[in-house]
């Protein structure tokens, strides 16, 4: 049918009203009234805490690991600044997807698989099989690890598109890894003091730092092409992501929302930043000191908007598991071990509108 051709395709064609298939029931809207703050959701604006990365590596890390601690805490999110990756080749993948989602229809259609676990996936919605509603949005998945592995069968065109999506995705792992150093800092994993038996806590972790830098790596490219009644649709239904970070690109455009103290609230983007997020495997990992938080996606009636997210985990082999250092008797196991296995699972029987994984894990 149409919808299966994507919304990029429905806008392109001029459509004046959103199909029925993309209209949610009243109550999951963007612009209903939230019952305690009275207010429209979507009219509160968030600034994120902000995190700047150089100020990491100097001397006042400690200040700014207690600021990623209690963000990823009391958010979930966080902006990530001055993180070193040059300008241009942000700006170079953003403008590759853009003209990714440019090219015919006839050329996209090459990557379209209804297999999800699929090492490159051009769609719609969120899972086109299932979703009772779809919502609009298009994206092209590519899984990235082992790179080598991976590369041919990315897409071919753009001409520039793979030398332009590895030079990002080298980038962002480096930068993923680096975050997690911090992240495990912050959750007082790691001990400079040197007795025997932090000797032995320190090849714990640096294990587990091995583990992701063997990890897993999916970067999505998400287009929202202008949607003609915003009011009716979503982007991307509420969602929390499944691995231990997420990196984000946004372009200019407005559109992302997280959950915050039942409001709905939009990140404002700043640019050439991350949105940097916590995902269920590190709330898991964390025991549920860091949380991971539902956003989702509003479209608008003006703009193309472009996001890129990148994110990372342990290998999908892994088993994911509260870490045992974070486990005591005051503060109890909070999570069964999961997998990516019972994540697909899931993920292939669900309608993308119900509830989170996460809560399936408790
Ligand atoms: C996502 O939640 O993965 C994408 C968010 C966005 O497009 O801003
Ligand atoms: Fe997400």
């Amino acid at each position: 049918t149409q919808y299966q051709k994507g919304v990029k395709h429905l806008y392109d064609n001029g459509i004046e009203h959103v199909p029925r298939k993309y209209i949610l029931p009243a109550s999951e809207r963007p612009n209903v009234v939230n019952e305690r703050s009275r207010d429209a959701t979507n009219h509160v604006n968030l600034k994120l805490p902000i995190i700047d990365f150089s100020e990491l590596q100097g001397p006042n890390r400690s200040q700014v690991l207690t600021s990623l601690a209690s963000a990823c805490e009391n958010y979930g999110f966080f902006q990530l600044v001055n993180h070193g990756i040059p300008h241009e080749i942000i700006s170079n993948m953003v403008d590759v997807s853009k003209r990714f989602f440019e090219l015919p229809f006839s050329e996209r259609e090459k990557y379209m698989s209804a297999d999800i676990g699929s090492p490159v996936r051009y769609g719609t919605s969120y899972n086109q099989t299932n979703d009772g509603v779809f919502c609009w949005r298009d994206f092209l998945k590519l899984v990235c690890h082992p790179l080598p592995d991976l590369l041919p069968h990315w897409p071919s065109s753009p001409l520039d598109f793979r030398k332009l999506a590895v030079r990002y995705v080298k980038e962002v792992k480096f930068l993923f890894l680096m975050l997690v150093d911090a992240i495990l800092e912050s959750l007082g994993l790691m001990n400079k003091k040197k007795t025997t038996e932090e000797d032995e806590d320190e090849d714990e972790i640096k294990e587990i730092l091995k583990e992701f830098e063997d990890g897993s790596q999916l970067m999505v490219m998400n287009c929202y092409p202008p949607c003609p009644q915003p009011d009716l649709t979503l982007g991307m239904p509420p969602h929390s992501d499944y691995g231990f970070l997420t990196l984000l690109l946004q372009d200019e455009v407005k559109g992302l929302q997280i959950q915050h103290k039942e409001n709905w609230v939009t990140v404002e983007p700043i640019p050439g930043s991350f949105v940097v997020n916590v995902g269920d495997h590190l709330e898991i990992f964390s025991n549920g000191r860091y949380k991971s938080v539902l956003h989702r996606v509003l479209v608008n009636s003006m703009n193309y908007r472009i996001s890129v997210a990148s994110l990372h985990s342990l290998p999908f082999k892994s088993k994911v598991q509260p870490c045992p250092k974070l486990i005591s008797e005051t503060n109890p196991r909070r999570y069964m071990d999961t997998d990516f296995a019972t994540f697909l699972d899931y993920i292939k029987s669900r309608d993308s509108t119900k509830k989170s994984f996460l809560q399936s894990r408790k």
